[in-house]
């Protein structure tokens, strides 16, 4: 990629305004004459175990691709993501990638990326925008899909029984895909038989110590709850704080249903404190690479790309544990 000085000097001051801001890290400027790809990735965050093992992945990736990576992270917030976005155009990278924080709002600056002929790859989470030229490709789980899981693992685990089930819901980021697909998925599936009812829901941000606080207000709230579905294993883990503290037996007096599959998830799950875990996996790193070069290099990829997953039960999850790799 030709670079000019001026544009250079620009981006790099824009970029160090916008790591200022985001507290994340790479100084530099784009490219470098070196032929290597440059790919300016705006993460969500550090909120979760299953982030950090995202960021690790597509790390790793970069390096063993030869891709010169330029990552920022974003704090969760949006504001963050549009600004590192704007850096990485001003800097002229090959390609952009990003997982939004939320779905909405994103049609300006994606087409700010368009004009400037940057191709942009989302990864992880979907944006809500109808325009589906502003992005190459959408490489990530299928958050529905997910919810679904948790609720028919509930379906049959409370079959042919009919007292009332209470059930306590964890969301994820508000405005989030995972938090809203996570949540409708369920929702779709418990919806036929009466007997389970939602009786609180509340964000817990995906992180550990939001889940406990939250958790902590639903047990002050309802003397009777049966069952937490937690968006993600942080908020569960956060909340298995609270139940204890409470004086309750968590996976036991509380039934628990996660989502990520992270190995504090999966030990909770082996110790029988959280109950079922469905899985949602962040290595994208290497599909991530691999659909960066394609684009750069003009290739048709396509418009959306599905992780395979699977879930957990407690006896899977003593099996999978010494293996598993975050
Ligand atoms: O977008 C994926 C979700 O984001 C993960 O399930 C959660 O742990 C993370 O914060």
């Amino acid at each position: 990629m030709l670079k000019r000085w001026s544009a250079a000097l620009v981006g790099g001051l824009l970029l160090v305004g916008v790591l200022g801001a985001c507290g994340g890290e790479n100084a530099g400027s784009a490219g470098g004459g070196d032929g290597k790809i440059t790919m300016g990735f705006a993460q969500v965050g550090a909120e979760s175990g299953w982030r950090t093992a995202n960021t690790k992945s597509i790390q790793d990736a970069a390096a063993a691709a030869g891709i010169d990576l330029k990552f920022s992270d974003a704090q969760q917030k949006q504001e963050n993501q549009i600004k590192a976005i704007r850096s990485y155009i001003a800097q002229k990278v090959d390609v952009i990638a990003f997982s939004p924080v939320v779905e909405s709002g994103w049609d300006a600056v994606l087409q700010e990326a368009k004009d400037a002929k940057i191709p942009v790859i989302l990864t992880d989470r979907a944006i809500d925008s109808k325009d589906t030229t502003l992005y190459k490709s959408f490489l990530g789980s299928d958050f529905v899909l997910e919810g679904k899981k948790a609720g028919e693992w509930l379906v049959k685990e409370y079959q042919g029984k009919t007292d009332p089930v209470n059930i306590v819901e964890l969301q994820g980021t508000t405005g989030s895909a995972p938090a809203n697909d996570r949540k409708s998925g369920f929702a779709d599936v418990i919806k036929a038989d009466p007997k389970f009812k939602v009786i609180a829901s509340q964000t817990g941000d995906f992180t550990r110590a939001k889940g406990k606080e939250v958790m902590e207000a639903f047990l002050k709230a309802n003397p009777k709850i049966d069952v937490l579905y937690a968006h993600n294993d942080d908020m569960g883990l956060g909340a298995i704080e609270a139940i204890e503290a409470a004086g309750k037996k968590p996976g036991v007096d509380i039934k628990i249903i996660t989502v990520d599959a992270v190995k504090d998830g999966m030990t909770a799950l082996s110790e029988g404190k959280i109950n079922y875990i469905v899985e949602c996996s962040p290595l994208l790193g290497p599909q991530l690479m691999d659909l960066a070069k394609k684009v750069v290099n003009g290739e048709s990829v396509p418009q959306r790309i599905l992780t395979e997953e699977t879930t957990f039960t407690p006896e899977q999850a003593k099996a999978a544990l010494p293996s598993r790799k975050y």
